[in-house]
């Protein structure tokens, strides 16, 4: 991503503090994380930092400035420091990092304490997300009281902070062309990831085998880390929502759950596919899959501008709840008609979670799924609009209970897409992952 991008970004997020009466914000990135002693978790900045700035190091902050006439970014950074940079590797340094990442200036992150101050004297409004770094919330409570102390000598302090955080999720809601690209990238990954672990896979395996499989592809095409904690749950285990431990030896006759995306340059992919463990999905399996792709199906038909975030959902539900009533998941007589079904979320016991959520820097990413302004007591949800993007995942996950013909029982499917909105309707970023049962059915020949 270009430098230009960045500072385009900064740009607008200044333009709107001014439209808020201006002032400073102050906005940080992640911590380091202790993993065990001197060992740490490895690092992953701030989505929204690296957002505004492009720069990817530890133990960095930003300070935007828009006091009307003015307008200024300001980095504070590490040091250089060769004996570091022997053990840790490469580091900017403030000069090197204001004139890479297109900054005004540039101080070192041990003069964090004497310049904020300063910067908050006179400031009209303090642009922050509390709650967010509470070692950041305490240290600028700190840098406030200092600045309050001043008053005598005529220094005014901030009158008021603003909500940093809705402005920001609101740009990162939108994503432009060269995000788009790169979650393009991410997601192609992540297909052809599924793709290698549908053509690994057999009785027999455990399920962290087909996991390596996944991996595998993703550091082999560039992808820096999985963007979140990949799930290989076979047979009953695909009923566990965030089964985590992929132990498991595979069954003949199992299905195969993988929700797996990987992160590439900080855009995350979301993919979820359902394969039989032998390469051929038996009549009952191959009945609930049919089921869940009609409701993804339903789903993606809602997917354009105009609709509203949760239509895609209610489609789904629908679909999926006609199915359990077809199929005797749900009985009927104890459940009445479809409209009954889903009035009292009868078809909760079989699906259980929403359909889709944003995707972007984060794979549960940022942006409200309302409406600003309420109508009645609530808010809409929102109507979707170009350049969002969202999965689509409507599952079925059957557990044994009373009534639940045998047949279905400890079948978990879901079916998760990456999707883009544009401005006549959607590109499925995760197109090229096989879906269909002759796809996965004939992937899985190989
Ligand atoms: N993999 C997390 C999710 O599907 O939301
Ligand atoms: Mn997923
Ligand atoms: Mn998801």
């Amino acid at each position: 991503m270009s430098q230009a991008t960045f500072i385009q970004r900064r740009i607008q997020l200044l333009a709107q503090m001014q439209a808020h009466g201006g002032g400073v914000a102050i906005i940080a990135t992640a911590h380091e994380m202790t993993r065990n002693n001197d060992n740490t978790f490895p690092f992953r900045h701030d989505s929204s930092f690296y957002y505004l700035s492009g720069f990817t190091e530890p133990e960095a902050l930003m300070v935007l400035i828009a006091d009307g006439t003015s307008q200024r970014s300001i980095l504070f950074c590490r040091e250089k420091d060769l004996e570091r940079e022997i053990w840790d590797g490469f580091r900017y340094g403030p000069a090197a990092a204001q004139a890479h990442f297109g900054f005004d200036v540039a101080f070192s992150i041990e003069s964090l304490a004497t310049e904020i101050p300063n910067l908050l004297a006179d400031a009209a409004n303090l642009f922050h997300s509390s709650g967010v770094d509470q070692k950041l919330d305490a240290q600028l409570q700190c840098w406030l009281n200092e600045v309050h102390a001043k008053s005598r000598s005529g220094v005014h302090a901030p009158d008021q902070t603003i909500n940093l955080r809705g402005l920001i999720d609101e740009m990162r809601l939108f994503k432009d062309s060269s995000e788009i690209a790169m979650m393009q990238k991410a997601a192609s990954i992540s297909g052809q990831a599924h793709a290698r672990a549908m053509r690994a896979a057999k009785p027999g395996l455990f399920e962290y085998e087909l996991e390596a499989e996944i991996l595998h592809e993703f550091r082999r095409q560039g992808a820096q880390s999985p963007a979140y904690g990949s799930i290989v749950a076979t047979g009953a285990n695909a009923c566990i929502l965030h089964y985590q431990s992929n132990a498991a030896q595979i069954k003949d006759g199992d299905l195969v759950l993988i929700d797996a995306g990987c992160e590439f340059d900080s855009y995350a992919s979301d993919i979820t596919r359902t394969f039989p463990a032998n390469g051929k999905f038996s009549p009952a399996q191959k009945t609930l899959y049919e089921l869940v792709l009609a409701a993804q199906q339903a789903a993606l038909a809602c997917a354009h501008p105009g609709s509203r975030y949760m239509d895609g959902h209610d489609a789904a539900v629908r679909v999926l709840t006609q199915g359990m009533l077809d199929v005797g998941l749900l009985d009927k007589n104890k459940v009445g008609s479809l409209e009954d079904a889903i009035a009292s979320n009868a078809f909760r016991q079989f699906y259980m979670h929403g359909t889709g959520h944003w995707i972007g820097l984060d794979v549960h990413d940022v942006g409200s799924y309302r409406e600003q302004d309420k109508v009645g007591k609530t808010r809409p949800y929102r109507k979707l609009e170009a350049g969002m993007v969202i999965t689509i995942e409507p599952g079925i996950y059957v557990r044994a209970a009373e009534g639940v013909p045998a047949e279905y029982c400890n079948i978990g499917i879901r079916i998760e897409d990456d999707i883009l909105i544009t401005a006549d309707g959607h590109i499925n970023l995760s197109r090229d992952t096989p879906k269909t049962v002759a796809e996965i059915e004939s992937e899985m020949k190989q």
